[in-house]
């Protein structure tokens, strides 16, 4: 394995379920493999601008076609997709917000899906350009969305499964922290749980299952 890529995108750092167990995997793949290049992006510590003018319509024309601002208004989505596509494992940590994802993962996500470059459209439909990499979700929910009556609501691992896959990263493992906003007792469990799904995935992704470039640490 060459590259890990740690997504942090939860304002709440060090308080925050979803890094604590986002970086308990990527410390426990680092050390399977200690070559292996880790790029952390911490969406809060530095906050990736909304999308502007030069970026909608810059991202539709081929570069040499750009004016300079939107050149400019691209240059740190093209910075973000190259580490992307570069990494052999993706682990992206989220709370939910109002049933989603963080505002900045959001931001993360409109700059990473771009025509042409992570997707492209063709006569048999839309096809994901980002392929052949694992991706590790570890979402964080104050409730119990898993199952039960707020299953419905639950618009963070869909969404994130859908746009991810619709740009090829459709190896996916997820792993949930759920209840935590509900005593004690109930953090205890999520974290004690959460902490056994990360060792399971972390275990899933040494055996190389399903993920070829991996195979060099069997
Ligand atoms: C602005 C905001 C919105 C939230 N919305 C929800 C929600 O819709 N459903 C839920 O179960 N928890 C919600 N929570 C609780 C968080 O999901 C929970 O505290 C989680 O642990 C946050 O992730 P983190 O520990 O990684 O920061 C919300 C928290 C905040 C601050």
């Amino acid at each position: 394995m060459k590259n890990i890529l740690l997504i942090l995108g939860s304002p709440r750092d060090r308080a925050s379920y979803s890094h604590q167990i986002g970086r308990r995997v990527v410390d426990d793949l680092k050390s399977r493999y200690p070559s292996a290049k880790v790029v952390v992006r911490n969406l809060a510590k530095e906050a990736l601008p909304d999308v502007d003018e030069g970026f909608v319509t810059g991202r539709v024309l081929a570069p040499d076609k750009r004016s300079a601002a939107e050149t400019e208004a691209l240059a740190l989505s093209d910075v973000l997709v190259a580490e992307l596509i570069a990494a052999d494992v993706v682990v992206l940590a989220t709370p939910m917000h109002n049933f989603g994802i963080s505002a900045s993962v959001k931001k993360w996500i409109d700059q990473i899906v771009r025509p042409g470059v992570t997707f492209s459209y063709s006569d048999k439909g839309p096809m994901g350009l980002v392929q052949g990499k694992k991706t590790v979700l570890v979402l964080a929910r104050g409730g119990v969305y898993s199952e039960g009556p707020m299953k419905p609501y639950d618009f963070q691992e869909p969404y994130l499964r859908t746009v991810l896959g619709f740009i090829g990263m459709t190896d996916v493992e997820v792993i949930r922290i759920e209840g935590v906003a509900m005593g004690d007792d109930a953090v205890r469990n999520a974290v004690t749980s959460a902490k056994a799904q990360a060792d399971a995935v972390v275990r899933v992704i040494a055996s190389g299952a399903s993920v070829p470039v991996l195979a060099e640490a069997a």
